[in-house]
């Protein structure tokens, strides 16, 4: 999968193609993506100095946690929250309250997004757009969500405009407006593409970290032993006096190899998106011509049984070594590979670390009385476990 295969992407209909990251192929493609990877990079994405805005997210869900006072719980929204905002606050400047109300219909709209396009409607749309268009039907409440997740990231780009300095940019916003504003030769940059960018930082960046974090979750409340180990590592290496920090990741190799396993087992993205080759190509004795779609498979290497040792049995000895030491995996590809590969793997990776370690230095997560957790799984837009109940208690009291 790594060989060297031109691909682009395919673009489905319904999104606004051509545009953004996610559904654009070429120059258009490769500007959009280096300018978002080098402007969140820029505002800390991968570095120390994202840790404070992660770990504050982080006492805010904890608040809610806490709120729930040990009685069973389905933590979806908190966490939903919790990371969305980390989002706003690199693109937006700040974040919002949970009870906010804009916030609430933000997330609710998402949340119709991807319905729908985890639907047959939207199967259906992208067969036969100018029939669907005048029909009936919940693809048209996709449709008005979507045009209202547009409607209100440009209310927040006019904000950011009567406020905008170019001597100092604030968030990503800011710094778009300002490359729109430089209007360099050959330079893809206009507001449509902004509104695009935003959306697929939210779509890709949101609904993959919380579903992996309510696999966590629930993966721990079936396995309370691998929790107390994880929570006992942690007692050890940070203690209860401190906030985690990334430094910490190389001395809680069990609690990194737990995190890695419940990637691996939770498959999130088990076709990742799909490609087309932009040229012919020769792959594995196969030939294949330009313009056939590709639908890399991830579960058949991250379930591989000539690469782990029991593919479907949770096991956070995949990831370390007889001493007890964390180890990398070959097959370890939940990001994917290749030029496409997901742009916010290493905000991912510090989110999934902080928020995983904060959440177990500070709660237990069991299953209510009398419930056996459930590994069955929805499939969206990501493979994610149906909503559970958790019983979230504070282990300080
Ligand atoms: C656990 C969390 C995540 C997982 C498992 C994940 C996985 C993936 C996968 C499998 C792809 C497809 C790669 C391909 O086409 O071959 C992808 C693409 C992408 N991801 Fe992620 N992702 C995660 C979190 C994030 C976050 C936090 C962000 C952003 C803030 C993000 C932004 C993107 C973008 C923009 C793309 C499209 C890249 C392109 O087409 O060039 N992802 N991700």
């Amino acid at each position: 999968m790594s060989q060297d295969i031109t691909v682009g992407r395919v673009c489905f209909k319904v999104c606004i193609f051509q545009s953004g990251i996610i559904f654009n192929n070429g120059h258009k493609w490769r500007q959009q993506r280096r300018f978002a990877l080098s402007t969140l990079k820029y505002f800390g994405f991968g570095k120390k100095s994202l840790e404070p805005v992660i770990l504050d997210e982080f006492t805010h869900c904890a608040e809610e946690f806490r709120s729930s006072k040990g009685k069973p719980f389905n933590p979806r929204l908190a966490i939903n929250s919790a990371v969305s905002n980390i989002i706003c606050s690199l693109v937006f400047g700040h974040r919002f309250e949970y009870s906010d109300e804009k916030f609430r219909k933000l997330l609710g709209m998402f949340e119709d997004v991807f319905r729908m396009q985890a639907s047959i409607w939207t199967g259906l749309y992208n067969s036969f757009p100018v029939l669907m268009r005048h029909l009936p039907g919940p693809h048209q409440t996709g449709r008005q969500a979507w045009r209202k997740v547009q409607d209100f990231v440009r209310e927040q780009i006019n904000e950011h405009k009567q406020t905008w300095d170019l001597s100092e940019q604030r968030d990503f916003i800011d710094c778009y407006l300002k490359e729109i504003h430089m209007g360099r030769v050959d330079n893809t940059f206009d507001e449509e593409n902004l509104i695009v960018c935003v959306m697929d930082l939210f779509l890709a960046g949101t609904e993959t970290t919380s579903t992996t974090l309510r696999w966590a979750f629930l993966y721990m409340a079936k396995y309370p032993e691998i929790q107390e180990k994880v929570q006992a590592e942690i007692d050890r290496v940070i203690g209860q006096s401190r906030q985690p920090s990334m430094e910490d990741r190389a001395n809680l190799p069990y609690t990194d190899a737990v995190i890695h396993e419940i990637q691996r087992m939770g498959n999130i993205v088990p076709l990742s998106l799909p490609h087309s080759t932009n040229k012919d190509v020769q792959l594995g004795g196969y030939s294949i011509p330009k313009g056939v779609t590709i639908i890399p498979n991830l579960t058949s290497v991250l379930f591989d049984k000539n690469e782990w040792e029991t593919p479907y049995t949770f096991n956070p000895g995949h990831f370390l070594s007889e001493e007890g030491k964390f180890v990398t995996q070959a097959a370890f590809i939940p990001f994917s590979a290749g030029k496409r590969l997901c742009l916010g793997e290493n905000l991912a990776r510090m989110e999934l670390f902080l928020f995983f370690t904060s959440s177990m230095q500070h709660f237990t997560f069991s299953m209510p009385a009398g419930v056996k957790p459930s590994m069955e799984y929805r499939l969206g837009v990501t493979l994610a476990p149906k909503d559970y109940e958790v019983c979230v208690t504070s282990r300080q009291e």
